[in-house]
């Protein structure tokens, strides 16, 4: 089926990211934020990153209006009813996701694909709570969702083929690599990605080396365009600490347990970027200065 016509849920960090990309693909997208004062805040997001395409000479204003043409915005989810797709990027919270995707599936058209962006809750379960389980699924999209090329196009246990193959067409409209995985927790890029950025932080509980170093190591060494605790920050701590919990309640494997002072950090309120502070501190947001953490 041809997807002619998306909704996002959410309209965040990643959300604003995809309703961005689907709009500059084209595609009408209609956005709902749960009411008018994060309706504007989504908006202002939008527009400061098609702001930014402008300034860097990738987009000129028309393109830019072309762009906002394609893009329309709602408190309602009865707004949502005649799409062919929603695209959910709520809070990671299985039981509000599954609120939401039971009252969409009275909402929407029978053929309307519903998939949610979560990075580690289980595509199969959120399925489970709509009689539409074969039109389910998840697609995983990377921050900042303009600029990486991923998006991992997730199969719950009884996803259809169909409903796979309009999604990987989707994600090829927009730009993107599809990958298609099956439902596992952390699907391919965290399962690989969580244990990497967990060895990082165990290298700085064990004084291995500097926070500074152990981020040069792996940009010069490997080529990384931010080192794991650069990533860290950026990623959110307390996003990362609510995966490794999802992952190591799923697997059981020490590869996916916090270390303690991600645990700690969390808790401190450190969580990167977001914060001001993390393994770096943000105060001059052009030069970080790496924190002093016990
Ligand atoms: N929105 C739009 N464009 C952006 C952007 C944003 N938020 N941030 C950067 N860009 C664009 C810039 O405009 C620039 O484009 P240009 O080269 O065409 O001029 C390009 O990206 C590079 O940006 P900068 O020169 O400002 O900065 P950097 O060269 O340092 O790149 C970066 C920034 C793209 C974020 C790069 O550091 C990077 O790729 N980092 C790794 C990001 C990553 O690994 N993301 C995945 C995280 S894991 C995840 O999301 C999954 C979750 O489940 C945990």
């Amino acid at each position: 089926m041809a997807i002619e016509k998306v909704a996002v849920i959410g309209c965040g960090l990643m959300g604003s990211g995809i309703a961005e990309v689907c709009a500059k693909a084209g595609v009408q997208t209609i956005v709902r934020e749960i009411n008018d004062d994060a309706v504007k805040a989504g908006e202002g997001r939008i527009n400061k990153s098609l702001d930014r395409a402008v300034s860097k000479g990738k987009l000129d204003e028309a393109g830019k209006a072309e762009v906002l043409s394609k893009l329309s915005f709602t408190t309602q989810l009865l707004d949502l009813a005649d799409v062919d797709l929603v695209i959910e990027v709520i809070i990671e919270d299985t039981g509000i996701k599954t609120k939401l995707f039971g009252e969409l599936d009275g909402i929407c058209k029978d053929s309307t694909i519903f998939v949610s962006n979560t990075s580690n809750i289980s595509i199969t379960e959120l399925g489970a709570s709509t009689k539409r389980a074969d039109k389910f699924a998840g697609m995983h999209f990377f921050n900042p969702v303009p600029v990486m090329k991923l998006v991992e196009v997730i199969r719950g246990v009884l996803t259809s083929d169909e409903s796979i193959n309009s999604l990987v067409e989707f994600g090829s409209k927009l730009g993107k690599a599809p990958i298609v995985a099956k439902d596992t927790c952390g699907f391919v890029v965290n399962v690989l990605l969580v244990p990497y950025l967990f060895d990082a932080i165990r290298l700085v509980e064990n004084g291995v080396a500097s926070i500074k170093d152990i981020d040069t190591g792996m940009k010069l060494g490997c080529g990384y365009p931010m080192g794991p605790l650069e990533l860290l920050d950026f990623v959110g701590i307390d996003t990362t600490y609510h995966i490794s919990v999802n992952m190591f309640e799923e697997f059981k494997s020490d590869r996916y347990a916090a270390p303690p002072l991600l645990k700690k950090m969390h808790l401190a309120g450190l969580h990167g970027r977001k914060t001001g502070k993390g393994f770096y501190d943000y105060t001059d947001p052009k030069s970080p200065v790496p924190m002093k953490l016990s």
